[in-house]
C-alpha cells in the first residue's frame, strides 16, 4: 500500500493510519442509542446517550461467514451492498477477510468520532499539513486558467456526432490537469497512456496490500504482486519525467515565469518537519507520487459520474448549462476573460449539482485506519492492532440522513429542504473530515466546476443507446462503460432547450 518511497501513493484507501485513543475526549461520549427491546443494536436517530466506559458492548460479527474465506467473497461480490447492509447489524461490526479480522464502522457518528475525535492521537502529517495549508484560495485561483486551458484543449479535439468513452476521456483530462496545473509540466503522450494502463494494477495491488499488510505476501510471485510492481515502475517513470520537466512554468513547461507558483516549487521549498532543511529530492518525489494518484483518480471518477447523471437527467443538464452560459468566456484563442474562482463561486446551481454527485458517488468506497492502542468507539472497545474500515458511501446513502438517498436531486441541498443541507456533519464527507481530510479539496471543487463549465458550454452531451455506467468498486467507486455522444452547441442555443423539453 505504500510506494517504493514508503509513502502511500494512490487513493488513501490503503493509507493505514494509526489511532490510539482509549480514554481520549472524543471517545468518552458514546453516541449510540441503547439496545432496542429485542436486544438488537439500533442506529442513532438523533437522540444519543452517553455510554460509560465500563459498559462496553460486544462487537457483533457480520452474518454469512464462510470457512477459511470469511466474508471476503461477499465483500468482493457487492462491496457497497455488503458494507451498507452491516449498518443493520451494529454501529461497529466484525468482518473476517481470510485470515484477518477487521472492524467495519457503519455508524456515521462513530465514523466522525474516529476521524475527528480520535484524530489528535494521529502523528502529525508534516509535509501533508503544509500542503493542505498551501492550497489557499489564492493559489487555487492561480491554477484556474491552466485547468481551463487544459480542458479546452482536450474538448477541442472532440467532434460533433462523435461518441466518447467518458471514463477514458476524464482519466486523461484529470492526469493532464494535475501534471500541468500543479506541476507545471507536460507528459509525453506515451507516458500518459502507460499511466492509465497501469492504474488498475496499482489500485488492485494497493487494495490487497492494505487489507493484508504482510511483507511475505507482498513478495509472493502472484499476478497481483507482479502487476503492482510493474505498475509502480510506470508511475516512477511518469513522476521522474514530471519532476525533470516541471516547475518551469505554471502551464506549458516553457518557462513563462510562473514556476514558483507550482506545487512542485512549493514542495521543493517546504522544510522537512524533522530537520528544518528543505525536503530532499526523494521526499519531494514521494509527495509527488501521492499527489498523482490522489489527485487524478477521484476527480476522473467524479466527472464521469457527473456526466452519467446529466445524461439521465436532461432537465438538470439544461438548468446547469443555462447557469454556466452566464460565465465570462475567453475567445477561442484563449484571449479575453477566462474563468475565475470568483465567478465559479457565484454558481449556486452548479455547486448543488457537484455536491449531489459527490454525495451519491463519493469516490472513496472504503478507507482504513488501524488502532494503535485500545480504542473506545461509542459503546464498543476496539482492541489495539485492529483494522478499522469505514465507507464514505454508506452515510451518503443512508435514508436516516438523506431522504430517498439513491435519487439524484441537486435541490435537496437547498437550505429549506429537509435532509440535504440540514443533514448534519456526519452525513456528507466526500473529502473525509478532521486533520486527515483531503489535501486537495479546494482545488478539486474548482477543478470540477471548470471542467463542467468548459465541456458544457461547448458540447451538449447526448445518451448512447444501450450504454450506461456500471458501478465497479476498485479502490474508488468507478463508473465504467459509459459512452456519450456529442452535439456542438452555442451558448443558450437549441440543444439545451431541446434537452429540457425532452425530459419525461
Ligand atoms: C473529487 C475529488 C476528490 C475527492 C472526493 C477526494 C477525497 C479524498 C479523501 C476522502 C481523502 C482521505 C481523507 C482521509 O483519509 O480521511 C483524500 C486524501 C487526499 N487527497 Fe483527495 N480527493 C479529491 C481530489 C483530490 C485532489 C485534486 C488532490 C490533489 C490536488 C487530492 C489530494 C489528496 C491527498 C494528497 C490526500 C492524502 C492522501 C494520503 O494521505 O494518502 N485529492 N482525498
Amino acid at each position: 500500500m505504500a510506494g517504493r518511497s514508503g509513502r502511500p501513493f494512490l487513493t488513501p484507501c490503503g493509507d493505514v493510519r494509526r489511532f490510539g485513543a482509549s480514554g481520549a475526549p472524543g471517545a468518552e461520549r458514546g453516541e449510540l442509542s441503547g439496545p432496542d427491546p429485542e436486544g438488537t443494536p439500533r442506529r442513532p436517530r438523533g437522540d444519543t446517550v452517553t455510554v460509560p466506559h465500563h459498559a462496553h458492548r460486544t462487537i457483533p460479527h457480520a452474518p454469512g461467514l464462510i470457512p477459511v474465506l470469511g466474508h471476503a467473497p461477499a465483500l468482493l461480490r457487492d462491496p457497497l451492498g455488503f458494507i451498507g447492509a452491516l449498518g443493520r447489524v451494529g454501529g461497529v461490526v466484525r468482518v473476517r477477510l481470510g485470515p484477518r479480522t477487521v472492524c467495519v464502522v457503519t455508524d456515521p457518528a462513530l465514523v466522525h468520532t474516529l476521524l475527528v475525535g480520535l484524530a489528535h492521537d494521529c502523528p502529525p502529517q508534516g509535509v501533508r499539513d503544509t500542503l493542505r495549508a498551501a492550497f489557499t484560495a489564492e493559489r487555487v485561483a492561480s491554477c484556474v486558467p491552466v485547468v481551463e486551458e487544459v480542458t479546452r484543449e482536450r474538448v477541442g479535439r472532440w467532434r460533433h456526432g462523435h461518441v466518447i468513452d467518458v471514463a477514458r476521456e476524464m482519466n486523461h483530462l484529470a492526469l493532464e490537469i494535475v501534471t500541468r496545473a500543479l506541476f507545471g509540466a507536460r507528459l509525453r503522450a506515451d507516458s500518459a497512456l502507460a499511466f492509465h494502463r497501469a492504474l488498475p494494477d496499482l489500485v488492485r495491488g494497493q487494495l490487497v496490500r492494505s487489507l493484508y499488510p504482510h511483507r511475505a505476501l507482498a513478495r509472493l510471485p502472484l499476478p497481483v504482486n507482479r502487476g503492482y510492481d510493474a505498475a509502480l515502475a510506470v508511475l516512477d517513470r511518469v513522476v521522474d519525467q514530471t519532476l525533470a520537466r516541471g516547475g518551469q512554468s505554471n502551464g506549458d513547461g516553457g518557462g513563462d515565469g510562473d514556476g514558483e507558483r507550482t506545487l512542485l516549487a512549493l514542495l521543493r521549498a517546504t522544510p522537512d518537519p524533522a530537520t528544518g532543511s528543505p525536503l530532499d529530492e526523494a521526499a519531494v518525489r514521494s509527495e509527488a507520487i501521492t499527489m498523482f494518484g490522489a489527485g487524478t483518480e477521484p476527480v476522473a471518477t467524479t466527472l464521469t459520474w457527473l456526466f452519467h447523471e446529466l445524461l439521465r437527467h436532461p432537465r438538470v443538464c439544461a438548468r446547469l448549462m443555462a447557469e454556466l452560459d452566464g460565465l465570462p468566456r475567453a475567445a477561442p484563442d484563449g484571449s479575453g476573460d477566462g474563468l475565475t474562482l470568483d465567478a465559479l463561486g457565484r454558481l449556486p446551481y452548479t455547486a448543488r449539482v457537484l455536491r449531489e454527485v459527490t454525495r451519491l458517488h463519493a469516490p472513496h468506497a472504503f478507507l482504513l485506519r488501524t488502532a494503535a492502542r485500545d480504542v473506545d468507539l461509542g459503546p464498543y472497545r476496539v482492541p489495539a492492532g485492529t483494522g478499522l474500515l469505514y465507507s464514505l458511501t454508506a452515510p451518503h446513502r443512508d435514508p436516516a440522513h438523506h431522504r430517498d438517498p439513491l435519487r439524484f436531486d441537486p435541490d435537496r441541498w437547498l437550505a429549506d429542504r429537509p435532509g440535504g443541507a440540514a443533514a448534519g456533519p456526519h452525513a456528507f464527507l466526500p473529502f473525509g473530515v478532521g486533520e486527515h481530510r483531503c489535501v486537495g479539496e479546494t482545488f478539486a471543487w474548482a477543478e470540477l466546476a471548470v471542467v463542467a463549465a468548459t465541456v458544457l458550454r461547448a458540447w451538449q452531451p447526448l445518451p448512447v443507446a444501450g450504454s450506461h455506467a456500471r458501478e465497479v468498486v476498485s479502490g474508488t467507486v468507478q463508473a465504467q462503460g459509459l459512452s456519450m455522444a456529442l452535439a456542438a452547441r452555442t451558448p443558450g442555443g437549441p440543444a439545451a432547450t431541446e434537452a429540457a423539453e425532452a425530459t419525461p
